[in-house]
């Protein structure tokens, strides 16, 4: 178990779905338009939601490699059912531990999405090095990038905020994690090293509609605050309360800044 249950990756993916930024995804499938058979190594692949935005979109014959460490999600990611053109060979492995485990043989594209901002600075700079070595580009989709909006707005929520980043920077197994300054870190990285960097914003944008994906960010947002314990928790109990009456009246509406970025090795692609 990762703590990631397969309900809550149900319950994000139409929202991850949509955000997904097309500029962005667009440069991925233009990048793999010359193949015939591909092969793309997905890293912390959860259910498998980047093979289900992507590969439709692809023409070539695809061999997906889906990496967790999460055996019950990577359960559910194989028994997917898949057209005759994918296939799909999952690799139950600690990507803290093994990463290097995944990258060997023929790989196409290294994607992954809502994993970059749970890593740290020496595990990204591990997977850009190992990467770069190999001439392998990097899809890395949804990494959270610090920015919350909410309406309407309640004399808590940059508490509640801040809270939330600091977080998000905690041990997540890989390292204190980069959290909101994945995508911006990445994005660096990948430049230095002579990559040819797309990127573009892929906010969730949650209507008053979405009352149950609202119920659940929520309620972690304030477990985030209990823990981090800056708050009174009597003070993050009633900004939870406020803010649930106003999901339940239909009158909330929530944004949640992410980055999607596509770095591939210049003059190779
Ligand atoms: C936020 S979920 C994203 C899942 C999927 N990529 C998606 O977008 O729905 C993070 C994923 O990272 C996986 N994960 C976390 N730590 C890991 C580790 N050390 N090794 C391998 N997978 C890990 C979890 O099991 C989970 O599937």
């Amino acid at each position: 178990m990762s703590g990631f249950s397969a309900d809550w990756l149900a319950l994000r993916e139409p929202h991850y779905a949509r955000a997904r930024n097309p500029a962005v995804l667009n440069a991925v499938i233009a990048s793999l338009k010359a193949y015939r058979s591909i092969r793309i190594v997905d890293l912390a692949c959860g259910t498998g939601s980047t093979l289900r935005a992507l590969s439709s979109r692809l023409a070539a014959q695809q061999n997906w490699c889906l990496a967790d460490n999460d055996l019950g999600l990577l359960a559910r990611a194989s028994a997917m059912s898949l057209p005759a053109s994918v296939t799909v060979t999952t690799v139950p492995l600690d990507l803290n531990r093994d990463l290097e485990a995944v990258l060997d043989g023929p790989v196409d594209l290294i994607a992954t999405s809502a994993l970059l901002d749970l890593v740290s600075q020496p595990w990204l700079e591990r997977l850009a090095v190992e990467i770069a070595a190999r001439s392998i580009p990097l899809y890395a989709a949804l990494s959270y990038d610090g920015r919350i909006e909410l309406s309407p707005t309640d004399p808590l929520d940059a508490a509640i905020i801040a809270a939330v980043n600091a977080h998000q920077r905690t041990d997540k197994g890989f390292g204190p994690a980069l959290g909101p300054t994945a995508a911006a870190a990445a994005i660096t990285r990948f430049e230095t090293l002579g990559y040819s960097v797309v990127h573009g914003k892929s906010d969730w944008v949650i209507g008053p509609q979405d009352r149950e994906f609202q119920m659940e960010i929520l309620g972690g947002w304030a477990s985030a605050a209990r823990d981090i314990g800056d708050l009174p928790l009597a003070d993050t109990i009633k900004w939870l309360t406020r803010r649930r009456d106003a999901v339940a009246a239909g009158r909330s509406s929530i944004r949640v800044g992410h980055v999607d970025v596509f770095a591939a090795p210049m003059g190779t692609r």
